[in-house]
Order: C-alpha cells, then sequence, then structure tokens
C-alpha cells in the first residue's frame, strides 16, 4: 500500500468538499460537523457522482434517485428501487500536516 496525500488539514472546514482521482479510484473528501470522510465519489447504486450530494441527518443523499448512506460507515439508510451495497469508506490517515489515504 502506497499513501497519496489528499489535503493540508488548513485547507478543511465545515462545507469542504472535493473528488480526488487516483488511479481508478475516484475518492470524495468532505468534512461535515467537524468529521471528515472519504467515501468512493460515484453512487454505489448506478454509478451517479456524488460530488454535490446533499446531506440529511448525517447522510449523503444521491442527487439521481435518492438513496441515502450514512456518514458514519456507509449504510443504506434509504432505498427507492433495488437494493443496493453500502457506500465504500476509505480510512483518513494523518500525516504531519497533510491528511491522505492509504490504497
Ligand atoms: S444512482 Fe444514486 S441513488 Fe441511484
Amino acid at each position: 500500500m502506497r499513501f497519496y496525500q489528499l489535503e493540508k488539514f488548513i485547507n478543511l472546514h465545515d462545507g469542504y468538499r472535493r473528488v480526488f482521482k487516483i488511479d481508478e479510484h475516484q475518492l470524495l473528501l468532505l468534512q461535515h460537523d467537524g468529521e471528515r470522510h472519504l467515501f468512493e465519489a460515484q453512487c454505489p447504486h448506478r454509478g451517479h457522482s456524488l460530488e454535490t450530494a446533499h446531506i440529511e441527518n448525517n447522510c449523503l443523499r444521491c442527487p439521481l434517485h435518492g438513496y441515502q448512506f450514512q456518514l458514519n460507515g456507509g449504510h443504506v439508510r434509504v432505498v427507492s428501487e433495488e437494493p443496493c451495497r453500502p457506500l465504500r469508506c476509505y480510512e483518513l490517515v494523518y500525516r504531519d500536516k497533510d491528511l491522505g489515504v492509504l490504497l
């Protein structure tokens, strides 16, 4: 596994949101209520981008069909069509003044 630097701490704030492309991975880093989360950037239902997904009741709501995934753990909370797997979460790694991920 290799460390990939994503962002500097100093740039993070509530409302922060950014998509990173690393090799075949597309990752969504966001901060909400002081907590930082790193998810796959595409919805596990049908692959829509979650970059503009709203946050409601501590869930990320996909703009396409409204499926909701818990910020903590990515569990599926609301579905409107067929079931889908949870949203993949990645562990954030803190190094010096940087935030990153091991891939
Ligand atoms: S693609 Fe996200 S809910 Fe369907």
